[in-house]
């Protein structure tokens, strides 16, 4: 693919201090376009700036939108790392197969995030814990308010360094588990990233939120029993030594950080059940005091424990709402290999060049 690059004439200032969760956004962003019948076209970098669309742009009525969340980590030797980006590519095509919307080939898909990530490589911050958040997101952009497939689309990646997603940075967070609103059922478009699983979500934050909790624990939809994941996070759970996370089978985003996670317990020779989990069991183990520990995983969150759940009512407390040995210990792992300070023995990082 062949990008053109239009300079700015003048650069941002880089913020300083805190850098929060996707507030300072960089100097550039890619953009591609497609028409039926044309394919993708114009692939370009740009200025970041405003947009010019028509209020019949079809996003904005019935949200054919997909998008994906990734990162670029700073080496100590000043290499520029993203981590698996091909899973990103492959669950775009698959979030966009399910929207009715076209499938990015992978290879361009990861020469965008390169070609952007190489342009922005100063915005990559050297902090602790800190990273350069990739945004890919892809619009219908046709003006028509017929329900039918978009004729036209955009894919736009834009970029912002950031440091944790919680304000409670790597500190245990209260999870809240909803059993009024529902996030997905099968057959529904749970699997997919799409804005219209979250925008569907902000109710029960809202109503989290007001009630002291950093984010919902999804129960299934048709049951409202089984966990499922949380707002921004897959989720999974130690009981009696073994981790318990649910299924991928219609209803949960497929994580790269879960999958990730995934193979290093079982590398490390622990069991992972990957099973749909009674709410009713999981407080049971807590009251038994065999719930040991309890994280989500996401690209955003990273590893993030949880060190309170309340469900209708009854409140539980993992782990003296302390962050367990093993998240401390997978946190180690997965930022390690990010961050390219542990060896990469599953060959997950990508040097952006
Ligand atoms: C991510 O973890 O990258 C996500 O996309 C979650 C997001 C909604 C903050």
């Amino acid at each position: 693919m062949e990008v053109k690059f239009v300079k700015r004439e003048e650069l941002k200032e880089k913020p300083k201090g805190e850098l929060g969760f996707g507030k300072y956004f960089t100097d550039y962003m890619f953009v591609l376009d497609y028409e039926e019948g044309k394919g993708f076209y114009d692939a370009r970098i740009v200025p970041y700036g405003d947009l010019v669309v028509d209020p019949a742009m079809m996003v904005l009525h019935y949200a054919q939108e997909t998008f994906e969340g990734m990162k670029a980590y700073r080496t100590k030797d000043d290499k520029i790392l993203l981590f698996r980006p091909e899973m990103n590519a492959k669950r775009m095509q698959k979030s966009n197969e399910r929207l009715c919307m076209p499938e990015i080939p992978v290879n361009d898909f990861i020469q965008a995030i390169n070609d952007l990530v190489k342009v922005e490589e100063d915005w990559v911050p050297k902090g602790e814990g800190t990273s350069l958040y990739i945004r890919p997101f892809m619009f219908a952009t046709e003006a028509g308010v017929g329900v039918h497939p978009s004729r036209t689309y955009k894919f736009i990646v834009i970029c912002c360094p950031v440091g944790s997603y919680y304000p409670e940075g790597v500190n245990p967070v209260k999870i809240y588990v909803e059993d009024e609103f529902v996030r997905a059922t099968r057959g529904g478009t749970g699997f997919a990233k799409c804005g219209g699983n979250y925008a569907g979500s902000i109710a029960a934050q809202e109503k989290a939120a007001k009630l002291g909790y950093t984010q919902v624990l999804w129960l299934d939809g048709v049951h409202r029993r089984y966990v499922e994941e949380v707002g921004t996070m897959n989720v999974m759970f130690v009981i009696d030594n073994e981790v318990y996370t649910a299924p991928i089978d219609g209803t949960v985003l497929p994580g790269v950080t879960r999958d990730s996670i995934i193979h290093i317990l079982k590398d490390w020779g622990i069991k992972v059940n990957e099973v749909a989990l009674d709410i009713n069991d999981l407080m049971q183990a807590a009251r038994e005091g065999r719930l040991q520990e309890g994280f989500g995983t996401g690209t955003a969150a990273v590893i993030s424990p949880i060190g309170e759940l309340n469900y209708k009512g009854e409140i539980v407390t993992i782990n003296n709402f302390k962050t367990g040995e093993l998240t401390k210990r997978l946190y180690d792992t997965l930022t390690g290999i990010q961050w390219g300070n542990l060896e990469d023995k599953y060959n997950w990082t990508y040097e952006v060049k």
